[in-house]
């Protein structure tokens, strides 16, 4: 057996469906997907940036790629996207799970029913309806995988983002138990994302000071996460490369947090 980095990292012949790959994150995973040959399809819910970012990215690689839009917590929606990926590209071997977010909180006791119940929609029952849908066609595929972004608050303990990280933990857990329901025939792993600075913990009320608390404090690479850092470890686990990986949670994330017994 010959060892070949280059082809081990190929996804040529694979078709791979992108949830919330409109920016960030989930478009670092696309253009690295389809730089090594991937058919890809962006399906998010802001379907214009969707369509753009597609058009970018295929002027980028040279390979095509679909942009829609798509809300993943509407079943209809989510099974509809599936059927048009396959209808455009003639199956579907590669599901990203990206999509995800939810609301912080001051006093834990007085996180509410709908924070809870929003958050696992679309941190964790999305993922599970997008991957029933997607089943029947990745069970027809070569090396067939189902990769999740998760986060490494879902194994931390996080007190003021509790619906989120909570949602996360079952997110790990559900895809734990598909991997054992569907071994030998498909694999599945879920990326435990370290922070990585986007506008959207901007908008989500943290100040400079407050990003940079988070990004950075005690991680062993001295810099923040960047998209691609992160989009890497997705290609990995989807490609042949990755083809003795599953039931995994993985932590991309600058390193583990460290324990001092000593004051600093
Ligand atoms: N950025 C980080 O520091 C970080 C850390 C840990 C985990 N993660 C996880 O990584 C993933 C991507 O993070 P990001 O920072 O790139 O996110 P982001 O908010 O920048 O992008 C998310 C994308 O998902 C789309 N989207 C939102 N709701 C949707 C829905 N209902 N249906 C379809 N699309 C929808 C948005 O339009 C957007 O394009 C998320 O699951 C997030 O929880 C991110």
């Amino acid at each position: 057996m010959t060892f070949n980095a280059f082809s081990d990292f190929a996804m040529t012949g694979h078709v791979a469906l992108i949830t919330g790959g409109a920016q960030n994150i989930g478009r670092a995973i696309a253009t690295s997907f389809s730089g090594a040959g991937a058919r890809v399809v962006i399906a998010d819910l802001n379907g214009d940036l969707a369509k753009s970012t597609a058009a970018e990215i295929s002027h980028l690689t040279g390979n095509p790629v679909l942009g829609i839009k798509c809300d993943v917590t509407d079943n209809e929606m989510v099974r509809q996207t599936v059927d048009t990926t396959v209808a455009k590209f003639g199956g579907l071997s590669t599901l990203v799970n990206n999509v995800g977010w939810g609301a912080t909180n001051d006093d834990p006791l007085d996180v509410t029913d709908d924070a809870m119940i929003a958050s696992y929609r679309l941190n964790t029952l999305s993922a599970l309806r997008m991957t029933q849908a997607a089943m029947p066609h990745l069970l027809k595929s070569e090396n067939p995988s189902v990769t999740n972004s998760g986060s490494l608050v879902s194994v931390l303990p996080a007190f003021d983002f509790i619906a989120y990280s909570s949602a996360k933990a079952a997110l790990n857990h559900l895809m734990l138990s598909l991997a054992h329901a569907f071994a030998k025939k498909a694999r599945f792993n879920t990326v435990l994302i370290g922070t990585v600075l986007t506008e959207t913990y901007a908008q989500a009320g943290l100040d400079e000071k407050a990003q940079q608390a988070l990004a950075h404090p005690d991680n062993l690479t001295g810099r923040s996460g960047r998209p691609e850092d992160v989009a890497n470890a997705f290609l990995w686990l989807a490609s042949p490369a990755g083809s003795w990986v599953s039931g995994q949670t993985i932590q991309v994330s600058g390193g583990p947090r460290r324990v001092r017994l000593k004051p600093e």
